[in-house]
């Protein structure tokens, strides 16, 4: 179900979300009076209910949150490192355990982001988000094909715990099942009566380290206790008279998306024809300059970021002028050494008529993550962990070659590429934008933003429209398959090598139109909604 046509008006508020269940009670909470914090709460308990292969409790994520007329802030709830882990953890173990099984879990974030979001900024009682969230985990509701397909993919790696509670006697749920989830509408209940407590020192937590550590995972209480929300500053630049508020680190997306949007400018972009064959070269030459610097990066809390000089606006120019119509840039990988500085996600956004805006990014990393799923309350818990660097030169799931900057240590968040981005104009809040897909998250959140505010695209399709990726390492432009024109391709084979992808990356977004219309709009290639009135 799609909830609504598409795209989907609203003259007060607007959510898009991959799930209509989702999106149907976050806009019941904004008809009772809630406000933008309010909506995405609810958004996101609902998620842990139908999508726990991408946002369950056990999930992690990063927002940008705007109220009140207040500048965007940054949230950070991502997944810690356990304290019995070190930059050469993986080194002596299976590849694989970054990615499946109890030593690919970090430290949920997702329930005390939740839980510190409605502290600072919820109108509406906590509790009065819980009851449709409880009411699908108790009473069932029924799987949609995504499910189907995403669990039937996990199945031949879940642990006992995953099988008893996400299939039928071992077999696969068809689309329509009902799905009764008792045990984790415990969870919701213990969250809805004492807070995040319970996830981080109480009963929720001691299920985690159980469920892992019978299975020789290494996470311990003492992790959990020390988990903590972080606040950032957002990364800005100013885009053709717009405001551009990005994710900064653990995040490389806002470094990442600011080196872009410079590199555009510098090139003219805006001049060129959308869409075509030299505009979506030039594309992927910015993207490829851009990707580069991302090795350098990590968590800001270990790692010192060379944010400045790598978005300094002399090594951009001479960047930009080396970007040639007829081939492709070569570039060296980083030297490490030559900076001062040494050393399946889902997205949502909510946007209101007043300007209150939040876009969020949350996820498990891989479909189910680590396949891991808690013996008491039936939690699917995260493969965080392999989005650190944990083996040198070698690529990871997404086939990034990651850097010192991003090693594994105890406490340490891994870097991400989740692009949460909100725009402002005079003073407005104008887009609020989100994607899935590692790191071709940032490259499908920079295509829709560009589309909507340079193309002037209604918001259904700058989402929808052909994109390219390119991520530096391997040195070709992926491509969405179904979406290009035979001949634009041709033209872009003679400069790259082109390799087609069923999707690439899948984005969600609300744009204020020049009607003062709140315009939401989701990527058709994935499940998606948007509710609002
Ligand atoms: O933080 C990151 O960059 C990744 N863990 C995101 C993973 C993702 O988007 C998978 N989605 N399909």
């Amino acid at each position: 179900m799609q909830a609504g046509a598409v795209p989907l008006e609203g003259s007060k508020v607007m959510i898009t979300t991959p799930s209509p269940l989702a999106a149907e009670w976050g806009k019941r909470i904004a008809e009772k009076g809630g406000n933008v914090a309010d909506v995405a709460t609810a958004v996101g308990l609902t998620l842990t209910v139908t999508s726990p292969y991408y946002a369950s409790l056990g999930a992690g994520g990063l927002g940008l949150v705007k109220m009140n007329g207040k500048d965007p802030i940054a949230i950070d709830f991502r997944e810690t490192a356990p304290q019995k882990t070190s930059p050469s953890f993986y080194l002596d173990k299976p590849k694989y355990a970054s990615d499946i099984g109890p030593l690919a879990v970090g430290v949920p974030g997702f329930p005390a982001g939740l839980w510190e979001l409605h502290k600072k900024y919820g109108k509406l009682k906590w509790s009065e988000l819980f009851f449709e969230p409880i009411r699908l985990a108790e009473q069932g509701f029924r799987v949609s094909g995504e499910w189907v397909r995403s669990t039937e993919r996990a199945m031949g790696k879940f642990n006992p715990a995953g099988i008893k509670y996400l299939t039928q006697n071992k077999t696969a749920l068809l689309p329509g099942h009902l799905l009764k989830q008792p045990q984790l509408a415990q969870a919701l209940k213990l969250f809805r009566d004492q807070g995040a407590k319970p996830f981080y020192e109480g009963e929720v937590a001691k299920d985690i380290v159980n469920t892992t550590k019978k299975m020789g995972g290494v996470l311990e209480l003492s992790d959990f206790k020390n988990y903590k929300v972080r606040w950032f500053e957002p990364i800005t630049t100013d885009f053709y008279g717009y405001k551009i508020f990005m994710m900064p680190p653990p995040s490389s997306s806002g470094v990442v998306t600011k080196t872009a949007l410079r590199l555009m400018e510098n090139l003219n972009l805006k001049d060129l024809t959308p869409l075509s064959a030299k505009e979506l070269h030039y594309l992927a030459e910015v993207m490829k300059i851009s990707f580069q610097g991302r090795v350098l990066l990590g968590d800001p809390a270990f790692a010192k970021n060379p944010i400045d000089q790598l978005t300094d606006t002399n090594r951009l120019k001479k960047l930009s002028d080396q970007i040639r119509e007829n081939k492709s840039i070569q570039l060296p990988a980083m030297d490490e050494n030559s900076f001062s500085a040494k050393t399946e996600t889902t997205q949502y956004n909510v946007m209101d008529i007043k300007g209150n805006a939040i876009s969020f990014t949350v996820t498990l990393n891989d479909n189910y993550g680590s396949d891991v799923v808690t013996e008491k309350f039936g939690i699917a818990l995260n493969d965080e962990m392999d989005d650190f660097n944990t083996r040198p030169g070698e690529p990871n799931m997404y086939g990034l070659i990651q850097g010192k900057a991003n090693l594994v240590e105890p406490g340490k968040r891994p870097l991400s590429s989740m692009s949460p981005t909100i725009v402002t104009k005079d003073n407005k809040t104008v887009l609020s934008l989100s994607a899935s897909g590692g790191p071709m998250i940032i490259t499908a959140v920079l295509q829709s933003m560009y589309r909507a505010l340079i193309n002037k695209f209604d918001m259904e399709k700058s989402i929808n429209s052909a994109r390219v990726h390119h991520q530096f390492a391997p040195d070709k432009v992926f491509y969405n398959k179904w979406e290009i024109q035979p001949e634009t391709l041709k033209l872009l084979e003679r400069t790259h090598t082109m390799e087609p992808r069923e999707w690439l990356g899948r984005a969600n977004g609300i744009k204020l139109n020049d009607k003062n219309i709140l315009e939401g709009s989701f990527d058709y290639r994935g499940e998606g909604a948007a509710a609002g009135y």
